[in-house]
């Protein structure tokens, strides 16, 4: 895979020559000091090295930022660069955790054999522990977004990763639907998870978060949604991205909850995101809606798979036809199960409880298997990073 390359300068001509002398190697982009955006771009771009000026005016600042990213993803590979080496300048960025400096005055030839080198080391080092996250969407209420995430979690927790910690991310609204169908009280909710941001570790996982009695954790939103306004949105930004350290899997849940901040972070970190529609046009309406808005947001959606909700053969549309109007790439049907789904309601169960092989939990089933790499069959295209960063450039 192409590797990618974030260089942080004020200064486009250092960007350029930095650029041009790894060009063999992979892309880069250019970046200003917002280590807000900086978070976020890190996990959606799979950034392999960051490039940090460091200047006699903004060796702190450089050192802070490097500090910060370290802070979130601690095997980043930071690389200090500077137009003339200044030993001081290397010394700071050193401590302050780059793995290795660059002198632009060098010879393209030695900067990039130097980057070389660096990224083999990097790729000898303990792999990290990255979880793969998997959103699903709800082109409008009620089309089976929750059912479909709940099932999908189970079934990878029970069936395909039962040592692996797996992780349902409840942020469909109304707030807390997936804890009422697994019948699982949560008491520590999104908002308590991203105020402990700085001592979130696995017995913190153990203890505080909720555990379905399969062993699948859960994590939903307050019951106050007013409390998200509380917390600083690069927290939640980066609360994201470390869960993906910790769990193997993680669903997301984004239901309803279109168009605010946290789900376009909850995107940006996916690394498959699926959107449930049903056949009819009101469907298609506000599928459509939903895309558009996130083009407005400047979020690619060239990438995001179509899951037809409650499909119905009698229904003249196909699912091909939904996935033509929507210019999605069909990646499964969910069957229409009335009869069965309503006996569940009644007696409080689940689909996969009550009727394991269910033709709905076998389409759940394939997909669980090949979200986690078995059974061979491609998984779902991975969300167009760079195409988000394109739409993002050009907000
Ligand atoms: N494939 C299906 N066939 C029949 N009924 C279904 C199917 N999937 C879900 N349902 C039913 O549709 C209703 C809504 O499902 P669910 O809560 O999963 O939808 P949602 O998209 O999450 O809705 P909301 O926007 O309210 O969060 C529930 O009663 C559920 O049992
Ligand atoms: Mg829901």
């Amino acid at each position: 895979m192409e590797q990618r390359f974030i260089v942080v300068t004020e200064q486009e001509a250092r960007f350029n020559t930095l650029s041009e002398a790894v060009r063999r190697l992979g892309v880069s982009v250019w970046l200003h000091w917002n280590s807000d955006v900086l978070v976020q771009l890190i996990g959606s771009m799979g950034a392999s090295a960051v490039f940090i000026e460091f200047t006699e005016e903004r060796a702190t600042q450089a050192a802070d930022l490097a500090d910060k990213l370290l802070a979130v993803y601690p095997r980043l590979w930071i690389v200090g660069f500077a137009q003339r080496a200044d030993s001081q300048l290397i010394i700071e960025a050193m401590r302050a955790g780059a793995r290795d400096f660059v002198e632009l005055g060098a010879s393209p030839e030695i900067i990039c054999r130097s980057l070389k080198q660096a990224l083999e080391q990097s790729t000898r080092m303990p792999a990290q522990a990255s979880g793969r996250m998997i959103s699903l969407l709800g082109a409008r209420p009620g089309v089976g977004a929750t059912t479909a995430a709940v099932h999908l979690a189970l079934l990878v927790k029970q069936e395909v990763l039962p040592d692996d910690p797996v992780l349902l991310l409840d942020f469909g609204y109304p707030t807390g639907d997936a804890a009422l169908y697994l019948d699982t009280r949560v008491n520590f909710n999104f908002c308590d998870a991203v105020r402990s941001l700085r001592r979130l570790d696995h017995a913190l996982l153990n203890t505080a978060f909720a555990h379905h009695k399969s062993g699948l954790s859960l994590l939903s939103l307050p019951q106050n949604l007013a409390e998200l306004r509380e917390i600083a949105p690069a927290d939640a930004m980066t609360l994201l991205s470390l869960l993906k350290s910790y769990f193997k899997l993680i669903v997301v849940d984004l239901g309803g909850f279109a168009g605010t901040d946290l789900l376009l972070y909850a995107l940006g970190v996916s690394d498959s995101t699926l959107l449930v529609s049903e056949q009819g046009i009101p469907s298609i309406f506000s599928a459509r809606q939903l895309l558009g808005s996130f083009q407005e947001r400047g979020v690619s959606t060239e990438r995001i798979g179509l899951l037809t909700g409650k499909m119905d053969e009698r229904i003249e549309m196909s699912s091909k036809q939904l996935a033509q109007h929507l210019q999605l790439p069909w990646v499964g049907d969910l069957p229409l199960r009335s009869e069965r789904m309503i006996a569940c309601a009644n007696q409080g169960r689940l689909l996969l409880d009550l009727f394991p092989n269910d033709p709905y939990v076998e389409v759940l089933r394939a997909m669980a298997l090949r979200e986690c790499g078995r059974q061979g069959a491609p998984r779902l295209p991975p969300n167009g990073a760079l195409g988000r960063l394109r739409e993002w450039f050009k907000a």
